[in-house]
């Protein structure tokens, strides 16, 4: 007998016919890839318990990683009248519960939501006991964020219901911004897959959690950077908790950060992210001890060199290549050929998922420098660090 050939999931073109397909799937419990303008989501029904395990399962997701709800309707920058603002409604809706909040943190609230959605803002809320736990890994609080992209918004209001939407990449991979990502991905294992283009932003949403005081954490770094959302916030954002911990049973496990899991978006093959830009590097890197584990593997007999420079200068980068680590690229792309970070965040997954389905056999990356500290610099260099929490080159 011969293994049958593995399953793809159909393309759908985001047209309304397709939408419609769409949304009927996710109401019979099934699960669609969706695009947003940061990376695809894997949806499925928000607040059914039955379909949020099938997201779990179809990621290999561990269930101790909660799930952020994806909502749509009309907000105030859709439409200048007749609808109400973003907290409210979350309320109206049965998806938070802000009892004991303080009216500055309802304020702050306000002013988040109305800034930023729709976009790549998620907010981590108290939830409302009609969100299951499931969703919430056990925890009091959801994650909740309204996408501005069209397609999304527009599946989201036809299927009626918010949608769970991690990330449509197994766990643990590079998050996908291309539809056919999803396909060699997740292609056996979903049914259905709406057809975006790719993604406009390319990282995923910026996680924010607000306390009941107005306290606001930044859980994880994404498309919009810090200092936006600190103008708003008129103070600095705080720095995560480090320590997990318990839902509301007790139960050990669920972390209340679980977007700074150590090790994350990464490729297959080894990946090694420098300390420096390559031109910033000593000449003796064989001699530094921190690089032994690359050099051990770039000096095999039949290995090959993918690498990924971050600014523009790719002629004297290839010079410099040879020089420093003994040997040319088989594959190189440059992550911002005009240096930018709008452009190296849109092209970020992209390209590692490309070197990783290259010839190469050991990967290294250039750090990303600019706009680090309050800009989308800073989500750029994030998934950098996760990729190669692995192979990490301290100096
Ligand atoms: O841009 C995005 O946010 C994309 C698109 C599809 O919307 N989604 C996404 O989902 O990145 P995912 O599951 O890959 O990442 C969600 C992050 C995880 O790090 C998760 O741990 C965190 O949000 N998160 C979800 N619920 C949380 C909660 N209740 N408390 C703290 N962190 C939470
Ligand atoms: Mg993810």
């Amino acid at each position: 007998m011969t293994p049958s050939s593995p399953k793809n999931a159909t393309l759908l073109s985001p047209s309304r016919e397709g939408i419609e397909r769409a949304a009927q799937a996710l109401r019979a419990g099934e699960l669609v890839a969706m695009p947003t303008e940061t990376v695809y989501g894997l949806a499925g029904a928000g607040l059914e318990a039955s379909a949020l395990s099938k997201i779990f399962a179809a990621k290999e997701r561990p269930t101790f990683d909660p799930l952020i709800l994806h909502v749509s309707w009309p907000t105030p920058k859709d439409s200048a009248s007749g609808v109400t603002d973003p907290l409210t409604e979350l309320e109206r809706r049965d998806l938070v519960h802000l009892e004991g909040w303080s009216p500055i943190a309802r304020e702050i609230a306000q002013k988040l939501l109305l800034e930023f959605w729709p976009g790549p803002l998620t907010l981590v809320l108290p939830k409302h006991p009609r969100v299951p736990d499931l969703a919430t890994s056990g925890l009091p609080h959801v994650a909740i964020r309204m996408p501005r992209h069209p397609v999304a918004r527009a599946l989201i209001e036809a299927a009626g219901m918010p949608l769970a939407a991690p990330s449509a990449n197994r766990f643990g991979r590079i998050s996908p911004t291309r539809a056919e990502h999803v396909q060699s991905e997740l292609g056996e294992r979903i049914g259905w897959i709406l057809d975006g283009g790719p993604c406009e932003v390319g990282v995923e949403s910026t996680v924010i959690r607000l306390g009941s005081k107005g306290e606001a954490q930044l859980l994880r770094p994404g498309g919009i950077p810090a200092a936006e959302i600190e103008r708003i916030l008129g103070c600095p954002l705080q720095a995560p908790p480090l320590q997990p911990i318990a839902g509301p049973s007790g139960s050990p496990g669920a972390q209340i950060a679980p977007g700074l899991l150590e090790s994350h978006y990464a490729p297959r093959k080894p990946f090694f992210l420098l300390p420096s830009t390559l031109a910033d590097l000593p000449e003796n890197l064989a001699s530094i001890r921190s690089f032994q584990p690359l050099f051990q593997l770039i000096r095999k007999p039949n290995a090959r060199l993918g690498f990924l420079s971050s600014g523009p200068d790719t002629g004297s980068a290839k010079s410099v290549l040879s020089l420093r680590l003994g040997q040319e690229a088989v594959a190189h792309e440059v992550l911002s050929p005009e240096g930018d970070a709008l452009t190296a965040a849109q092209r970020l997954f992209s390209l590692l998922r490309w070197l990783d389905e290259s010839s190469a056999s050991v990967l290294v990356a250039e750090p990303w420098t600019r706009e680090i500290h309050t800009g989308l610099g800073h989500a750029i260099q994030d998934r950098l660090k996760r990729a190669s929490a692995r192979n990490q080159i301290t100096l």
